[in-house]
């Protein structure tokens, strides 16, 4: 199995950690275009194998698309991340043209790739992605999803006061911070259902803190977050890699499920070998499917940006 990592900025390279960690890999690449950066992050990654026991390879590379070839998964995190005060949309304009031409130069050399998009605005990006690739929509998945189930699970368990590990909760819709949309009435703790637990208040308190997760970080850091954007894409190629079929919130291409047509959305869907291998069209309530709408239509939005660029064609 080979596995590309394009951007080995803090998420990239974190991704890449983890992937050499469960070693899910015989060769993982990791690109950057900033000389030599790729290739010292490898390295020192590299030289954590003997303390940390793993077995795997990571060679880093300046631009070097060639090395990159018969790839079977690869993670495309190239891009600005955002800074304290802006908004992942902002993100559009840089973005846009750095994924598009990512995307053209891995399908020269790996036309049989499973695409995850991580850079932002990932919906978009996820879109754009599918777009230009022209590739089946069950090689094309977006990250945000896993990214933000994970921090459901994580305000849900300060309110539980339990593991997030003993949580299930998924979030849809788009990956922003006023298109998310959290469904504490499908969340459990171990099949208990959270509703049952907490207090109205407590509820609306998870949920909002979950929609601006990213932002909160962003304002903590100075920059994007990286540990559970990079472990949440690493989980999603392991599904792959390891044809675990796991249900993992992810951006898709949506043709007909939930109402929605010609948008990639985060929705649960189960992940393995082939990549998206079913989308799992969920009953909502006529309130969470209006939220679901209602980002839909800014995702949307946001797509249009792209036709105004000149991008699509
Ligand atoms: C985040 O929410 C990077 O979009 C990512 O942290």
């Amino acid at each position: 199995m080979k596995i590309t990592i394009v951007g080995a900025g803090a998420v990239g390279a974190t991704c890449a950690d983890n992937i050499a960690r469960k070693e899910l890999a015989e060769e993982l690449i990791l690109l950057d275009i900033k000389e030599g950066f790729a290739e010292g992050k490898s390295i020192d990654m590299m030289q954590t194998a003997a303390l940390l026991g793993f077995d795997s390879k990571i060679r880093g590379v300046t631009n070097d698309y060639a090395a990159t070839a018969g790839s079977q998964v690869v993670v495309i995190t190239s891009g600005l991340p955002r800074k304290p005060g802006m908004t992942r949309e902002e993100l559009i304009g840089t973005n846009a043209n750095i994924v598009k031409g990512v995307t053209e130069n891995i399908l020269k050399y790996s036309p049989e790739t499973i695409i995850i998009v991580v850079s932002n605005p990932m919906d978009t990006m996820n879109y754009l992605t599918l777009k230009t690739s022209g590739l089946p929509k069950n090689r094309i998945l977006g990250m945000g999803g896993a990214l933000d189930s994970a921090r459901f699970k994580y305000y849900l368990s300060l309110e539980l006061g339990c593991s997030p590990a003993d949580l299930n909760a998924v979030v849809i819709g788009g990956h922003g911070d006023t298109t998310m949309v959290p469904l504490i009435q499908h969340a459990t703790w171990n099949s208990v259902p959270v509703t049952q637990l907490l207090t109205p208040e407590q509820q609306e308190k998870v949920v909002k803190a979950t929609m601006v997760g990213g932002a909160t970080l962003t304002g903590l850091i100075g920059t994007s977050a990286w540990y559970a954007p990079g472990a949440g894409s690493a989980a999603m190629v392991e599904s792959i890699v390891r044809d675990e079929k796991k249900l993992i919130s992810s951006g898709v291409y949506l043709d007909g499920e939930y109402g929605q047509q010609d948008i990639s959305l985060v929705v649960p869907v189960i992940i393995g070998k082939n990549g998206v291998e079913k989308i799992i069209d969920l009953k909502l309530s006529e309130e969470e499917q209006a939220a679901f709408n209602k980002s839909a239509d800014a995702v949307r939005n946001m797509n249009g940006v792209l036709a105004d660029m000149n991008l699509l064609s």
